[in-house]
């Protein structure tokens, strides 16, 4: 296996990520205070920021994860989405944060917001590490956002370019 491709800039680094983290976690634990949450990461590209972002929340917390791909080339998504591996906690009368790498075209999450809904949480929300609105065609808008990038094709801290770069300790992007 031999990467091909060049990885540009670092544009965030672990230590910029944990502290937005952190940030964000306590904005989560004072928003929803006297409450309990189930954190929902979307595999796999979240788990990297779920791990710091679950440690900064003070809330009665529990976790779970869901797959869903959407088909298309391997750069952009189409609008067909698909679970992959679904909930395996019961999401009734829960406060459920979607815990996500980073919302691009918005399809994914539209998707999964209204596949919830089915389940009668008592509310869903988005925790996104990046958001890409530029690049916006669905009609959803992430809670909680860490950072706002450019149209760039990004790797690292979880995300991926066909299943590589997810090991990187910080956000970049690939050249070209
Ligand atoms: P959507 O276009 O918002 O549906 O994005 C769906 C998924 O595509 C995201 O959750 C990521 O897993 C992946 N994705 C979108 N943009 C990028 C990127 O720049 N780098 C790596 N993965 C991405
Ligand atoms: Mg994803």
């Amino acid at each position: 296996m031999q990467n091909q491709e060049t990885i540009g800039k670092i544009l965030l680094t672990e230590d910029q990520i944990r502290q937005r983290a952190h940030e964000l976690g306590q904005q989560i634990s004072e928003d929803y205070k006297g409450e309990s949450v189930i954190l929902l990461g979307t595999l796999k590209g979240s788990v990297v920021w779920m791990a710091d972002i679950m440690k900064a929340i003070t809330l009665d917390t529990a976790i779970d994860f869901i797959a869903a791909s959407s088909y298309g080339s391997s750069r952009t998504s189409s609008g067909v989405v698909k679970v992959t591996k679904d909930v395996s906690m019961n999401l009734y009368d829960q406060n459920v944060i979607i815990i996500e790498d980073i919302v691009d075209t918005g399809n994914t999450l539209k998707f999964l917001k209204d596949y919830l809904s089915d389940r009668n949480p008592k509310s869903v929300r988005i925790c996104t590490l990046l958001d890409k609105p530029s690049r916006r065609i669905a009609d959803v808008t992430p809670d909680y956002v860490g950072f706002t990038v450019d149209d760039l094709f990004i790797i690292g801290y979880g995300l991926d370019f066909d299943q590589r770069y997810r090991n990187l300790p910080y956000i970049s992007y690939l050249e070209g």
